[in-house]
């Protein structure tokens, strides 16, 4: 048994666990990063896609903005679309903040690269993972890797491991509240080698389904279909998919999304989860470990780079100044903007899908609630101030 020894054990190299691992770094704690899958599979993951600004100020604060700042893609707005209509939300008019289309894996792949340059040690295609003594003040992380058993002793232990992991298995249920919302609907999603024919994403809602225009960088597109929760990929040809999105997208002055070979195709579910507290002993969840949210607000990778800035100002205060009260409202902290969050998102997938069970009325409404967010500058204001980021400090 190899026996191994840091400050801080970290389960998961997704945004969270890399860049709880570097803010820690520049703290001058160490930590090991366990990822239970391959290098290139964290980086070519295709999942989130856009930037709050205050996440894009976290990432510059941390020396990890040279290439966002040089190949992010601003948007001062965005567009809603009902009935064949655009209707702008300009997010710079109405709250002086913008967004930043950036792709999930390449703000993984800049903290990998960053990481390795510093020595950081991070350890990929582990197995066996899991969790000890997170009750007591000795944890530590056993794992498989390259054929031997190894172990590593820390003083806490993050889980990072997004929503199938291990770490938030690991605390007792009693010990915390789950609270969860399932949708009737998934997104088929898909990545397009085209062009964006539109400078800002579209949210679009139709009766068939809401459809979403999103874009990674100025060659590839990047949509969404609303679909049922259990649908078979292998139904939806390209051909298919082109044409559900022109249905649904296509706006009344004849623009229509524009094709390209697609690259790639999956079905998301949909649900909202928060556990309570982030907190059990010495093991501290983060991000989606924690929480998941439906991606119509583009709330996901915020929360968990916002969860982490949080968490490495608790460990550097106890390590620095045996301070231990942040530590100890960590979790408070981070539910207060995780709730403002949650709903957030709610409402954004509340407001643009279509509800299989939703009576006349409740369509009537739901035409209603979005004709006042695009006609009032007060409701406007409202969707705008939560996309772009509310304040880290959950006010
Ligand atoms: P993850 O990225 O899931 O990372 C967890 C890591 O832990 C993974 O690398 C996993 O392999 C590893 N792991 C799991 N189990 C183990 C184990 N037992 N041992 C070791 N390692 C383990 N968010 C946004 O902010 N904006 C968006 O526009 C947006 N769009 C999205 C679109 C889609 C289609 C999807 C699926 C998600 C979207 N999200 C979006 C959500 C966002 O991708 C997640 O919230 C984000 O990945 C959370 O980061 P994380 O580090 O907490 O978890
Ligand atoms: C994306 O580009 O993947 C994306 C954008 C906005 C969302 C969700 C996903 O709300």
């Amino acid at each position: 048994m190899d026996r191994l020894e840091t400050q801080v054990g970290i389960v998961g190299a997704g945004p969270a666990g890399l860049m709880l691992s570097h803010l820690l770094h520049l703290h001058g704690i160490r930590s090991i990063v366990l990822e239970a899958r391959s290098r290139a599979h964290c980086e070519e993951r295709v999942r989130a896609g856009v930037l709050e600004h205050t996440s894009v100020d976290m990432l510059r604060q941390a020396g990890l903005a040279e290439r966002l700042d040089r190949e992010g893609l601003r948007h001062e707005g965005i567009e809603l679309g009902l009935d064949g209509e655009r209707h702008r939300i300009p997010f710079v008019a109405l709250t002086g903040q913008c967004v930043t289309v950036y792709g999930q894996q390449e703000v993984v792949k800049d903290l990998i690269a960053r990481r390795l340059a510093d020595g950081g040690d991070l350890r990929f295609e582990c197995g066996e993972v899991s969790l000890h003594g997170i009750d007591g003040s000795q944890p530590f992380l056993r794992f498989e890797h390259a054929g031997a058993t190894h172990e590593i002793h820390c003083d806490f232990i993050a889980g990072c491991d997004g929503s199938h992991g291990i770490s938030r298995a690991a605390i007792p249920s009693a010990a915390v509240t789950l609270y969860e919302r399932a949708y009737p609907f998934a997104w088929l999603g898909i990545l397009a080698e085209a062009p964006p024919s539109r400078d800002e994403l579209l949210y679009m809602h139709h009766e068939r389904g809401f459809a979403l225009y999103s874009m990674r960088s100025p060659r590839i597109t990047r949509l969404y279909l609303q679909c049922r929760p259990d649908e078979d990929i292998r139904e939806w040809s390209d051909d298919r998919i082109w044409t559900e999105l022109h249905t649904r997208l296509g706006c009344n002055d004849g623009w229509r999304p524009t094709e390209g070979r697609i690259l790639q195709k999956s079905v998301t579910g949909m649900r909202s989860f928060v556990v309570e507290p982030l907190q059990y002993g010495r093991l501290f969840l983060a991000g989606d470990a924690a929480h998941i949210v439906p991606p119509t607000g583009a709330k996901g990778m915020n929360l968990a780079l916002a969860d982490v800035h949080h968490l490495s100002a608790a460990l550097d205060a106890f390590y620095r100044k045996n301070d231990q009260s942040k530590l100890d409202s960590y979790s408070r902290t981070c539910l207060q903007r995780i709730w403002k969050a949650q709903r957030f998102s709610w409402w954004m997938t509340s407001l643009l899908h279509c509800f299989p069970e939703d009576s006349p009325f409740d369509r009537k409404r739901q035409l209603a609630e979005l004709a006042y967010v695009t006609g009032s500058r007060a409701a406007a204001t409202s969707l705008a101030e939560n996309y772009v980021g509310l304040p880290l400090d959950g006010a």
